[in-house]
């Protein structure tokens, strides 16, 4: 791939860009990478409210498009973006990088091994970056709900959800997510712009294996555990013994993959062009998220009322 333009409307950005790479056309609006003959793929890093127009408009000069996630903050404008990219015969590709890191692939490589899903368990915080123009769970939940859904590889049942507003602006700045799926697991998320502390840590519960991925370890971010064997256990057994066949059981640390996850991801986007591997995150995953964190807006709206999704 080459990098052909890159636009921005902040003259400071668009002097960054020139000074990282010379040789590329530097522009103030849009409009001279979406009508360039030679641009087959444009990628869309501008703040959540723009992408539906941006977005669309690459898709109508028969580009494909990589937005950084959400995809769009409104459902509607997701189903508009999934029809032009089906009708424009083009690839919508979502940005949620954490599926191109080497823990996260590693993840959904043992989804097999896991047995049964039982239920997944991620907290999210950051030390206190607040945005004016969008809410903790649209800047957040989209990392954990793209690893999850990828993981469940079903549509989830339904959601609910509380939050708070505690910091400047009128938006959510903690919520605590619940997602339910027909027939297990149980998903619980929480993220959170309020904490003293960046935390990023995942548990995978499955029948034969749990797993814990803590993306802020520096090495061994990712541990696998075999799951103690309930079925095997004798309910005569005494408590003792069954404490004891609890901790039975091996830990591993899987070697990790250290590729930069834009990196790989890019590598990857240009194997889809051209030698037509399956995209790992494409429209219709961009879109469930975003369909599951409106979910979450109306149920905390209701006061953590479950609120259905379609499947
Ligand atoms: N995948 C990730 O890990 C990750 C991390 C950070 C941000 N993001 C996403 O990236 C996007 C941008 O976030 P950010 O923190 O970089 O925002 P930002 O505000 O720092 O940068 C956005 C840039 O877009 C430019 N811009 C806005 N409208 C434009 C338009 N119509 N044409 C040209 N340029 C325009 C602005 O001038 C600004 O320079 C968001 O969707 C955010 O959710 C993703």
């Amino acid at each position: 791939m080459e990098l052909v333009a890159v636009a921005d409307l902040l003259l400071a950005r668009r002097e960054a860009a020139l000074r990282a790479h010379p040789l590329a056309v530097v522009r103030g609006g849009p409009d001279a990478i979406i009508d360039d003959a030679t641009v087959d793929l444009v990628v869309i890093a501008t703040p959540p409210a723009t992408h539906h127009d941006l977005a669309a408009r690459a898709l109508r000069a028969g580009k494909h498009v990589l937005v950084e996630k959400p995809l769009v903050t409104d459902p509607k404008h997701g189903y508009e973006l999934a029809r032009l990219a089906s009708e424009s015969k083009r690839h919508l590709f979502v940005d949620h990088t954490f599926l191109f890191t080497g823990a996260v692939r590693k993840i959904l490589a043992y989804a097999d091994e896991l047995g049964e899903l039982l239920y997944y368990d991620a907290i999210r915080t950051n030390l206190g970056t607040f945005q004016s123009d969008t809410d903790v769970l649209w800047d957040l939940a989209p990392h954990d709900l793209s690893i999850l859904l990828s993981l469940v590889r079903r549509p989830p049942a339904s959601v609910s959800a509380v939050g708070a507003r505690h910091g400047p602006g009128d938006r959510e700045s903690m919520a605590y997510l619940t997602v339910r799926f027909a027939g297990g697991p149980l998903a619980h998320i929480h993220v959170n712009w309020l904490s003293p502390a960046k935390v990023r840590r995942t548990i995978v519960g499955g029948a034969r294996r749990m797993l814990i991925y803590d993306d802020i370890e520096a090495s061994e971010k990712l541990k696998v555990y075999e799951s103690p064997s309930t079925s095997e256990m004798d309910p005569a057994d005494d408590v003792l013994r069954r404490l004891v066949d609890y901790r039975v059981g091996d830990v591993i640390a899987p070697r990790l993959d250290q590729t930069e996850a834009l990196r790989f991801e890019i590598v990857h986007i240009a194997r889809v062009l051209l030698d037509g591997e399956l995209p790992i995150s494409d429209v219709a995953l961009g879109l469930r998220v975003v369909e599951v964190i409106d979910a979450a807006h109306r149920s905390i709206a209701l006061e953590g009322t479950p609120v259905p999704l379609e499947a």
